[in-house]
């Protein structure tokens, strides 16, 4: 659940942060972080491939026809990332534990109007 938001700061072009880091306002609307633990609501059934393609390509869930990743995830900055980095990042989140969290999908910021 969000606390409620004044947008004013973000029509000004402010971006705001929830303290934990789940959650990011700007003029692209409202962003959660996502699950990358190794549950089946995170990354538990994704590929290595899906997981270079979200990271490098900006992806989500790694699929070719889906919306570019939004911010604040710094993508762009992992276009070089090396293969041998890449699957050691994949290695070490699929070794999380499992945390059965569905995120919410993102928002507009008109939806946060009146809010
Ligand atoms: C090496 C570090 C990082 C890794 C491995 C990583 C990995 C990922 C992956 C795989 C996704 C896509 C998840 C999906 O499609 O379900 C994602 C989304 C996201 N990441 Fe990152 N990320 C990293 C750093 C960051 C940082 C530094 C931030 C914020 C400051 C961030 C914020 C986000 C947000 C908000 C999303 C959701 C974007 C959307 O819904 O379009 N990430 N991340």
């Amino acid at each position: 659940m969000l606390p409620k938001v004044d947008i004013s700061a973000v029509q000004q072009g402010w971006a705001l942060f929830y303290p934990d880091q789940t959650a990011a306002i700007g003029l692209w609307g409202v962003s959660f972080a996502t699950n990358l633990t190794s549950d089946a609501t995170g990354i538990g059934h994704w590929s290595e491939e899906q997981f270079g393609k979200a990271l490098k390509e900006g992806k989500p869930k790694g699929l070719d026809s889906n919306r570019p990743l939004l911010p604040p995830m710094p993508w762009p900055n992992y276009i070089d990332l090396h293969d041998d980095d890449l699957k050691a990042i994949f290695a070490f989140l699929k070794a999380l534990p499992p945390v059965d969290n569905v995120v919410p999908v993102p928002l507009l910021l008109a939806d946060l109007e009146g809010k």
